[in-house]
C-alpha cells in the first residue's frame, strides 16, 4: 500500500509540542466530522497546525470559524450529503454521531449508517487516511482488574459499543478491499480532567489525544491499525498494543487528581470497565 500514502514521518520529539510544529504537513483539507461536540470543540485549535484547512462538519451548525476552518452541516445518515462534504479532502477525523448508549434506531442511522457513508465516500473521492473515534465500550464488558488487549475477544456493553465494533470492521474491510487506511482509536474518556475512579484509569487528556491524532496521520503504511487512546494512567486497564506501529507517547496522567477522586466511593468488584449502567431495549 506505499503508493497510496501520503504522509510524510515526523519523529516523537516532534509530536511531543505539537504547537511548535509549523505547518509544513503535506495535508492540505482535513476534515473533522463530529466538529460541534465536546471533542471537535477541544480539537479545532489543536489541529491548526495539522493541516492548511481544517473542514468542519456537524448537524449543529457552527458560526465561530477562524480563516483556515470551513463548515459544512451535513446529517452523516444521508448518503449524497456525505458524497458531497468528503469531495476534495485529503484526509478524515471521523469523530461525528452518537456518543452514548441510547436507543438503536438512532445509533443505526448516525453511527452504522454515517460511518458507511463516510468510508465509501472516501472511497469514490480516494481520500485514502482516515482515523476513526472509537470507544473503550467495544470492550466494556470486560472486569476492571482484567488487561484488555487490542486482540481480546469483543465484549461490547450495549448498542453503541456494537456500533463502535462495526465502525471498526467496516475499516478493516476498506483497508483489505481498497487500501484506505484507518486508525480506529478506542478511547478511554476524552474530558478536560478525570472526574471519578473509573477516569483515573480511562482518562486521555486532550493534549495526548492530539498527538495520537497526528501520529495516525503522518505514520507511514499503518494499514488498519487499533489502539486503545489512554493517556500514562495508573492502573492500566488496556495493553498499549498499537504503539509499536503508532508512535504514541502520552504526556498526561491522573496521577496529580489521585489525592482530590479519593473521597469519592468505591466502584463495586467486579464492575465492568465500560460501567454503563442504561440498558435499552424495545418494551
Ligand atoms: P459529542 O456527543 O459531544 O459530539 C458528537 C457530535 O456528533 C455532536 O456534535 C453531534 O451533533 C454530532 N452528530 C450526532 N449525530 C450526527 C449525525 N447523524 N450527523 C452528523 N453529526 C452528528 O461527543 P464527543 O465527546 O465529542 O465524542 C466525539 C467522538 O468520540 C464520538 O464519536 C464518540 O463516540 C467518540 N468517543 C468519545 C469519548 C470521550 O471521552 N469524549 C470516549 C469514546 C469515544
Amino acid at each position: 500500500m506505499d503508493d497510496k500514502n501520503k504522509y510524510s514521518h515526523t519523529t516523537t520529539n516532534d509530536m511531543a509540542n505539537l504547537h511548535t510544529i509549523q505547518k509544513t504537513s503535506p495535508i492540505h483539507t482535513l476534515l473533522l466530522t463530529g466538529a460541534a461536540g465536546s471533542l471537535g470543540k477541544a480539537l479545532r485549535p489543536r489541529l491548526a497546525n495539522i493541516c492548511t484547512r481544517l473542514r468542519l462538519s456537524d448537524v449543529t451548525p457552527i458560526h465561530n470559524l477562524t480563516n483556515d476552518e470551513e463548515f459544512i452541516a451535513c446529517d452523516l445518515s444521508q448518503t449524497a450529503a456525505v458524497l458531497h462534504l468528503c469531495e476534495g479532502v485529503d484526509a478524515i477525523l471521523h469523530f461525528g454521531g452518537i456518543s452514548l448508549e441510547g436507543p438503536f434506531e438512532p445509533i443505526l442511522q448516525a453511527n452504522i449508517l454515517g460511518s458507511y457513508n463516510v468510508y465509501e465516500a472516501a472511497r469514490q473521492h480516494g481520500i485514502t487516511r482516515i482515523i476513526f473515534a472509537s470507544s473503550n465500550h467495544v470492550t466494556g464488558f470486560y472486569p476492571q482488574d482484567e488487561t484488555v488487549s487490542i486482540h481480546s475477544q469483543r465484549r461490547p456493553d450495549g448498542f453503541y459499543g456494537i456500533s463502535k465494533a462495526f465502525t471498526e470492521d467496516l475499516a478493516n474491510y476498506y483497508y483489505d478491499r481498497w487500501g484506505i487506511e484507518s486508525l480506529c482509536i478506542r478511547i478511554g474518556s476524552s474530558f478536560p480532567q478525570p472526574k471519578d475512579h473509573r477516569m483515573l484509569s480511562t482518562w486521555l487528556s486532550y493534549d495526548d489525544l492530539t498527538q495520537l491524532i497526528h501520529a495516525g496521520l503522518t505514520t507511514p503504511n499503518i494499514g488498519c491499525q487499533l489502539i486503545y487512546g489512554v493517556s500514562a494512567n495508573t492502573p492500566r486497564w488496556w495493553s498499549t498494543e498499537g504503539t509499536e506501529k503508532i508512535p504514541f507517547h502520552p504526556l498526561s496522567s491522573t496521577d496529580s487528581f489521585k489525592a482530590e477522586i479519593a473521597t469519592q466511593p468505591l466502584p463495586p468488584p467486579g464492575t465492568p470497565n465500560g460501567d454503563t449502567k442504561e440498558v435499552v431495549l424495545l418494551p
